[in-house]
């Protein structure tokens, strides 16, 4: 049996954070979020996570089983409260990862545990990876072309630092022969912790074979310590998934400037402008436009739908919708096939059919609308009324003068119409035309 022990119960002094690190966020997901989701692509369907007492609250939430290291005494000691936990399995292999590297990927673990073999002949595998200097990763001490043991850079001689070579803190071993070398950990080290890293040297004291994976690109085992790595992690974690969308038809103008988040979809021949952000799982559709300056959080929206300078949040928006400049639609807003929206325009909790306009300075809230109606300038439903939100009904076909207040719970009629300026305080029945504050029906012509 493989399963997988994800180290995330260290203190994070460098984050400097109330927030547990693994927790902290890039591209819309929490660091940890994106090594279990790395594992689970590699097949791995047992997946533990160390956590320290704040994290063991909040794990659950990422659907994954905590194992409580209530004091982080060190790589190693997690690793013995992990496999005390762990029923043995004297033909098991155990993957070991950081929760703290966002940009791991798959490839990595497949090809870590096809080294590592089925054939119980090797002990360990361990990726390792190649980076500028100065590092403070430990470094791999090699004899020859042989794994010798890994020194943490913080007990390194000065020629060990000079060694380029760096231990990615991920691990896959023979269940049995780690769990013989745990036990016998000391806290020796300068950080006065007990080092995982501290197997290496004992299994190749005792001759064990140990295999190094090498990562070719050292970016996707970088471990995230302190708020400058943060940073430097998401603009990676933006840039690969630009790509990948722009790869699938989609045109970014500024990969830069665009702020994505895992699990979006994209329609082809959508062309993305600068400073534009798309979260919690929005949809495109085909051909849209979206930006410059837009803000999409859990929107739905169809094909070749137009949203300049505007932020839509949970909101569902069909086909050949132009939203914007300077408009803002939320609260679970549904505008139906070819409505516009134009500036300043608010939209919250409404329904707007086919082919609704709302061109200018106007909030719409809690309303529904019918079929080809004009909302003329400077409408507002008065949905509240000190106490609660009461709904507007406008049927279809009617044309609503700049100016008029709808004091809602109120209905207008299909085919109506409102004076410029109106105050519509009573219903207004199909075909009648109204004016005035309060509005009076119109002499009829
Ligand atoms: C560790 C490795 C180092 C490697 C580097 C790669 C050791 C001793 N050193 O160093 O060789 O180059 O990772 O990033 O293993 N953790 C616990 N419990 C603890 C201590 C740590 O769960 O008691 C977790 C942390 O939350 C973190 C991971 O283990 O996710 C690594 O710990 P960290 O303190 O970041 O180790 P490094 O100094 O980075
Ligand atoms: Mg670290």
């Amino acid at each position: 049996m493989l399963r997988a022990i994800v180290l995330a119960a260290g203190k994070s002094t460098r984050m400097k954070t109330a927030l547990p690190k693994v927790l902290h966020e890039i591209c819309g997901r929490p660091l940890l979020w994106y090594v279990l989701t790395a594992l689970r692509a590699a097949g791995i369907k047992d997946i533990y996570v160390v956590t320290n007492p704040q994290l063991h609250e909040r794990i659950g939430e990422l659907g994954v089983e905590g194992i409580l290291q209530a004091e982080p005494l060190g790589t190693g000691h997690a690793v013995q409260i992990a496999l005390k936990n762990l029923p043995i399995d004297k033909s098991g292999q155990i993957l070991i990862a950081c929760g703290d590297m966002p940009l791991v990927q798959a490839e990595l673990f497949r090809g870590l545990i096809a080294s590592l073999g089925a054939d119980r002949k090797t002990a360990l595998a361990l990726v390792t990876a190649r980076m500028p200097l100065p590092s403070d990763f430990g470094r791999v001490v090699r004899r020859g072309t042989h794994v010798q043991r890994i020194v943490e850079a913080r007990d390194a001689t000065v020629d060990e630092l000079a060694i380029d070579e760096m231990n990615a803190g991920i691990y896959a071993f023979d269940e049995t022969i780690l769990r013989q070398a745990i036990g016998s950990l000391r806290d020796d080290n300068a950080q006065r912790e007990y080092y995982l890293t501290d197997t290496v040297d004992m299994l190749a004291r005792k001759g064990e074979r140990i295999v190094p994976v090498i990562s070719g690109d050292h970016l996707h085992v970088l471990g995230i310590n302190d708020r400058v790595e943060l940073a430097h992690a998401r603009s990676e974690m933006n840039r690969r998934l630009c790509e990948q969308h722009m790869r699938d038809g989609v045109t970014i103008v500024d990969p830069n400037t665009t702020y994505l988040e895992p699990e979006l979809t994209l329609g082809r021949d959508t062309v993305i402008y600068p400073n534009t952000t798309l979260a919690r799982l929005s949809r495109v559709g085909e051909s849209c436009v979206i930006g410059p300056n837009a803000r999409l959080s859990a929107a739905e929206l169809g094909a070749r739908v137009t949203v300049q300078n505007s932020v839509i949040f949970d909101s569902t928006i069909g086909d050949e919708v132009s939203i914007g400049p300077f408009a803002h639609i939320r609260g679970n807003a549904r505008l139906e096939a070819d409505v516009h929206i134009g500036n300043f325009v608010e939209v919250k909790n409404s329904h707007l059919a086919a082919g609704v306009k709302a061109s200018h300075l106007s909030y719409i809230g809690d309303a529904t609308i019918g079929e080809r109606t004009n909302i003329g300038a400077g409408t507002i439903t008065c949905n509240f009324d000190g106490q609660k939100k009461n709904r507007t009904t406008i049927g279809k076909d009617v044309s609503i003068g700049s100016n008029t207040s709808l004091v809602a719970p109120v209905t207008v009629g299909d085919g109506a119409l409102t004076g410029a300026s109106s105050v519509v305080t009573k219903d207004v029945p199909a075909g009648e035309r109204v004016a005035g504050n309060p509005a009076r029906p119109l002499p009829k012509k």
